[in-house]
């Protein structure tokens, strides 16, 4: 680390990209406490994609396999973006390597090798983290401090719901998001994040019941070239069965109060809906993606008759934004790759060793990786069960 952090990205798709871009701002959030950041490398099984965003975001160079990435003594630090089932391989050989490693969001795409990642993470000298990006988004961080202040006071009810369409054309080709067992479809992917933020907000869940998951097109076309993220290519006449949930909804008990949940991958029309509103014992608040920047919010602070809920724009009072953005003046807005760049910071001051030097909670551990995936897991057995309540 004598000169600085040396950062690679493995995975140069839809992900890997924001990670990319993530490191270049990194240092260029909060005060300037981070060591040199080195660019050095994205990798990429697909040459294209990876030589083109080394150069879109200034990497020094590009690298075909992950154990290049391994191997090489400038790096010390990577990103790994690729598709969930390839987690468990590179992780694993990246922390041997010594690398300390940051993990896309869920751990894996199965049960059995999270626990075994979270194991050997447990054990490895390097950092092992995970990149649920949403607990560095402001306005669910805002609705956390209302939620614990008492403003808005104890929780009573959550309903929230991912909904996205990348997959509501039957078109949409192939990709590895459609392969995978039950629970590995909409539910990992965006219901990862649901839960992880309902976490946040709302304590640790305690059972979850009503499991349902559905698979709505069961069959979809080969592409005819590599795909990214949600891109439509062209697709063959070759058809290939769609494995895991297309569709998820389920109900939770927290410690505290109960939740609902609703997740879906072919909501047309809801390209990134993730939204909740959290009722409390003195008014309720809402967020919704689709406006990062503000949240609305109730509180029973008047007279039913003029009382409802107001639109609070986020700015440099509320968390993460004061210094955390180029220009931190009211009302300029924040975004998904804002929580990206966030992320990377945050990220990085850890393995720096620096006391956070932003108000940016540290990404999360393998365990509560692994316990993620648990609670996913349990929606699984509840929809297998007919909705059976399990316990977590
Ligand atoms: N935090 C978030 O908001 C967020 C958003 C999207 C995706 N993700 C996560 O990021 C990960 C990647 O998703 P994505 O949408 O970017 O996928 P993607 O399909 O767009 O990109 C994956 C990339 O990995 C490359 N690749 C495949 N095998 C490889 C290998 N062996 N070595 C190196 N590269 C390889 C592919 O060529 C492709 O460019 C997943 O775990 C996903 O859940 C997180």
């Amino acid at each position: 680390m004598s000169n600085g952090l040396g950062v690679a990205v493995i995975g140069a798709g839809m992900a890997g990209r924001a990670h990319a871009a993530a490191y270049h701002v990194a240092s260029t959030l909060y005060d300037p406490t981070l060591p040199p950041i080195r660019l050095v490398s994205i990798a990429d099984i697909n040459e294209e994609f990876g030589t083109l965003a080394a150069r879109r975001f200034g990497y020094e160079r590009y690298d075909s396999t992950w154990q290049d990435i391994a191997a090489a003594d400038d790096i010390d630090v990577v990103s790994v973006v690729v598709a969930n089932s390839l987690h468990r391989e590179i992780v694993e050989g990246l922390l041997a390597a010594g690398k300390h490693v940051l993990c896309e969001k869920p751990l894996s795409d199965s049960l059995s090798e999270a626990r075994e990642m979270a194991r050997i993470a447990d054990e490895a000298a390097p950092l092992a983290r995970v990149g649920f990006t949403f607990r560095r988004t402001p306005g669910i961080a805002y609705i956390r401090e209302l939620i614990q202040s008492g403003t808005l006071g104890k929780v009573l009810h959550f309903s929230g719901r991912y909904w996205t369409d990348y997959a509501s054309s039957p078109q949409a080709p192939m990709s590895w998001r459609f392969k995978g067992e039950p629970g590995s479809g909409a539910l990992a992917d965006v219901g990862s994040h649901l839960t992880y933020v309902a976490e946040f907000l709302c304590g640790d869940m305690v059972s979850v019941a009503g499991g349902r998951l559905a698979t709505t097109i069961t069959e979809r076309p080969v592409a005819l070239g590599a795909v990214m993220g949600h891109d439509h290519v062209e697709v063959s006449d070759v058809l290939e069965p769609v494995e895991n949930d297309d569709y998820a909804t389920f109900n939770a008990e927290f410690a505290q109060g109960s939740g609902s949940f609703e997740v879906s991958r072919v909501a047309a029309g809801h390209a990134n809906t993730l939204t909740f509103e959290v009722f409390c014992e003195n008014g309720a608040a809402v967020f919704d993606q689709r406006r990062p920047a503000e949240i609305q919010l109730f509180l029973n602070d008047g007279p039913s008759k003029t009382n409802g809920y107001r639109q609070v724009i986020l700015g440099p009072e509320h968390p993460y934004i004061s210094g955390g953005l180029a220009m931190d003046a009211p009302g300029v807005g924040f975004g998904q790759n804002d929580a990206f760049g966030y992320q990377a910071r945050a990220f990085l001051e850890e393995v720096a060793g620096l006391d956070a030097a932003s108000s940016l909670p540290r990404c999360a551990t393998f365990a509560e990786g692994l316990r993620n995936m648990e609670l996913l897991n349990a929606v699984a057995q509840s929809a297998q069960a007919g909705g059976k309540q399990v316990t977590l």
